[in-house]
């Protein structure tokens, strides 16, 4: 059973609820964000924003769920055509619901959008050296990683290295 659909504005008071209960847990994990980020304008914007992208055909943004109850995110972002034909995973779990498989079932989503409905190649995500879980997720969801990346993304306020993975539509 799918555990994802496309996201609404109207998720964003449950998807600002989830952010703000959980600012310190998503800390160490995520950009710098400041407090607009955790607004309900803001989240709305960013719904907005991102199903534009949708209808543009550049990102797919996700929410995950719980019955009918949100309870995280996923973005397929940055899809590019042409001779690359590939995508960028991110998402989050909120804590309450962590450990039950969520991720791992919204990847799995996320995979079969990508290569049945969107009909990409490729299939990129980058974790932390020391995300363990995210990258129990990914390597649960076939990805394998290719290669480390010396301070690729600012989080938590500082460059830090990513391990890089990816899933081939052919693996
Ligand atoms: C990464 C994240 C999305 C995983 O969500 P989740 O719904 O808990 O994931 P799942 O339950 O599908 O799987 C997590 C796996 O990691 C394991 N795990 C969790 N924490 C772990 C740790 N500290 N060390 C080792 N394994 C860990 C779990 O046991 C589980 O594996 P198992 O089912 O074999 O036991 C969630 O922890 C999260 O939102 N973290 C903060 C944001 C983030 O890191 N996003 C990803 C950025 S790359």
């Amino acid at each position: 059973m799918p555990t994802t659909r496309v996201a609404s504005v109207d998720d964003a008071p449950a998807v600002t609820a989830l952010l703000r209960a959980n600012r310190e847990a998503f800390a160490p994990w995520e950009p710098m964000r400041d407090d607009p980020w955790f607004t309900l304008d803001t989240q709305r914007t960013i719904l907005q924003t991102s199903l534009e992208a949708h209808a543009q055909g550049t990102m797919v943004p996700l929410v995950i769920l719980d019955g009918d109850e949100v309870i995280g995110r996923l973005n397929i972002n940055g899809i590019t055509r042409g001779a690359l034909q590939s995508a960028v995973l991110g998402y989050w779990v909120s804590p309450s619901h962590q450990g039950r498989g969520f991720a791992t079932m919204a990847v799995a989503d996320a995979v079969a959008i990508a290569f049945r409905e969107l009909d990409l190649h490729r299939l990129q995500a980058e974790t932390l050296l020391h995300n363990t879980a995210s990258q129990q997720v990914l390597l649960r969801n076939g990805f394998r990683p290719y290669g480390v990346a010396p301070s690729y993304l600012k989080i938590a306020g500082s460059w830090q290295d990513h391990v890089l993975f990816h899933l081939l539509a052919t693996d």
